[in-house]
């Protein structure tokens, strides 16, 4: 019988800087520190008991009350700039230095994912000068960064003009220029680059449960994941490669077989993006897969 080992890929090159680390978890919530700044947020696959005291997680700066499925309010334990800086400076690359601004939104996020530190990572070895990435889903832009100090042409497509604008402040930052901004529909995008011919090095995508587009096009990933997939199939030249990822719940052995139906040749790599706390013990927080063609 074949035997599959589901693998992690850890964010564990934060290195000394500590520009982020996950410090505690645990009764639903997780501990962290983004830049210097100390983060109380819920975080349901923390199903086990918190190890540090209650005293130290009341130290936090800001912690995330939901009040809704979706959004929420933040209490700040005395003052809190309302924007801070972060730099992610890779311990293997030199190239790879990021820097991104922080806020407090109302959707518990602050700007960064920074288990996609092993996919900054990924990106940074796999690209050369030259090649094309396309990133759709972009937010913040992280995989962009990355993929412009390995000297790649970027394209960033993301549906909400306030993020563009946001990744455009984290690319100057970052001291770096020239990312294609694409505020659009990614299924709509995608379709007309199929039509145009357009081919890709890699592409990067990190589909939402749902989402809307600029014109309020209705993005929902049970209803439009098997177009993307195909057209994303289409648009990655020869011996590129994909990298999708998904907090949407989807098991990494289901994103197996969606793209080994597609790509029956091409080689995968999938399993879950992991946090790792102080204590050494591993926070899941999605499925990925890499794939090379
Ligand atoms: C989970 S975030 C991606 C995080 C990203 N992987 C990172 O590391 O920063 C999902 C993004 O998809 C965007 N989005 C939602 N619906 C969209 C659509 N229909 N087309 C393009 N982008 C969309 C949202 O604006 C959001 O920035």
């Amino acid at each position: 019988m074949e035997s599959h080992k589901t693998k992690r890929f850890v964010a564990d090159t934060w290195g000394e800087t500590k520009g982020y680390e996950l410090i505690d978890s645990g009764d639903g919530s997780k501990l962290e520190k983004f830049g210097g700044v100390v983060m109380d947020r819920p975080e349901a696959s923390a199903v086990w008991a918190k190890k540090l005291s209650y005293k130290k997680w009341d130290e936090a700066n800001a912690s995330f009350e939901s009040t809704s499925k979706a959004a929420g309010l933040w209490r700040k334990n005395g003052k809190v700039a309302e924007t801070w800086h972060l730099e992610y400076k890779s311990p293997v690359n030199p190239r790879l230095r990021l820097k991104f601004k922080l806020e407090m939104t109302r959707f518990k996020h602050v700007g960064i994912f920074p288990e996609q530190a092993s996919n900054w990572e990924y990106l940074a070895s796999r690209l050369n000068e030259g090649d094309k990435l396309l990133n759709l889903f972009a937010y913040t832009g992280g995989a962009s960064l990355a993929g412009k100090c390995a000297g790649a042409d970027v394209t960033h497509v993301d549906a909400i003009r306030q993020v563009i604008n946001w990744t455009r402040e984290n690319m100057e930052l970052s001291g770096l220029t020239g990312i294609r901004w694409v505020v659009e529909d990614a299924l709509k995008f995608l379709r007309r680059e199929v039509k145009r011919g357009n081919k890709y090095t890699g592409v990067v995508l990190d589909p939402p449960t749902w989402g809307l587009g600029p014109k309020n096009e209705k993005w929902k990933l049970e209803h439009s994941l098997v177009e993307i997939v195909e057209l994303v199939s289409q648009v990655v030249e020869p011996g590129g490669f994909i990298v999708m990822n998904t907090y949407s719940g989807l098991p990494p052995s289901t994103l197996e077989t969606l793209w080994r139906r597609v790509l029956p040749k091409a080689s995968t790599e999938c399993g879950e993006l992991c946090l790792q706390g102080r204590d050494g013990h591993l926070l899941s927080t999605g499925s990925l897969i890499r794939v090379e063609l």
